[in-house]
């Protein structure tokens, strides 16, 4: 939907993302926020229609002996599209945009999970995006052994890796919102959905002055 007043006035929307391990209630809360901002909710991998069949690709446990490189890429493939097709449109347009997953993700599990130069993955999502990046970042941090507790059955490519892998990925997502703590906020996840809700909503007060 395009909002002509905010386009005629350039008022662009505001972009946030939720970060952090598999299983730390991040979806929950990027819908919730989502509906008490009317902002488009979207996610990655699989924002779009062809990110649907790059997120097919990149999660099935039957994909093997795909190279951290070209994961990367395919991540990067699916953020280009998804910004391109979805929330660039939405921003310019002054729609605010949730998102389940951006950039920090293939920072923390390409880059430190992975082990590709973190900042070589960082530059792959700036050339990716054309420099969208998000004004807000929340991370949702939660020990890597609670987020694995609570996931379902039927573990995706990611979700089947070791320990040592979701504890470089959690320490990946710790350095990002240490190295950027103005568009960084930490929130505990381990709390209640209401409880964590509250602290997203007083975050995205705080940093971005918007009310829900
Ligand atoms: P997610 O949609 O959060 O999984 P689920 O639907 O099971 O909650 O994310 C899918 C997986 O993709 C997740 O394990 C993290 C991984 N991922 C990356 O490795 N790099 C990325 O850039 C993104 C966006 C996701």
């Amino acid at each position: 939907m395009v909002d002509d007043a905010a386009a005629a006035t350039g008022r662009r929307g505001r972009f946030i993302a939720f970060e952090g391990p598999d299983g730390c209630g991040k979806s929950t809360q990027a819908r919730r926020l989502a509906q008490d901002l009317d902002a488009v909710l979207t996610r990655e991998p699989g924002g779009t229609e062809v990110g649907a069949q790059l997120r097919a690709i990149l999660l099935d446990p039957a994909t093997t002996g795909l190279g951290p490189r070209a994961e990367a890429l395919l991540m990067a493939a699916d953020r280009a599209q998804h910004v391109h097709e979805v929330v660039e449109p939405a921003l310019a347009s002054g729609r605010h945009v949730v998102t389940d997953r951006f950039a920090g993700s293939s920072i923390a599990y390409q880059g430190y999970g992975r082990g590709l130069d973190p900042s070589e993955v960082r530059r792959l999502s700036e050339w990716a995006t054309g420099g969208v990046w998000p004004d807000l970042v929340v991370l949702l941090d939660l020990a890597p052994d609670i987020a694995s507790a609570r996931l379902g059955s039927g573990p995706d490519r990611f979700e089947e890796e070791d320990r040592a892998f979701h504890g470089r990925v959690a320490d990946g997502f710790r350095a990002q919102a240490a190295a950027e703590p103005d568009r960084w906020v930490v929130v505990d996840g381990s709390g209640s959905v209401a409880e964590v809700a509250e602290a997203v909503r007083a975050a995205v007060a705080d940093r971005l002055q918007l009310r829900t």
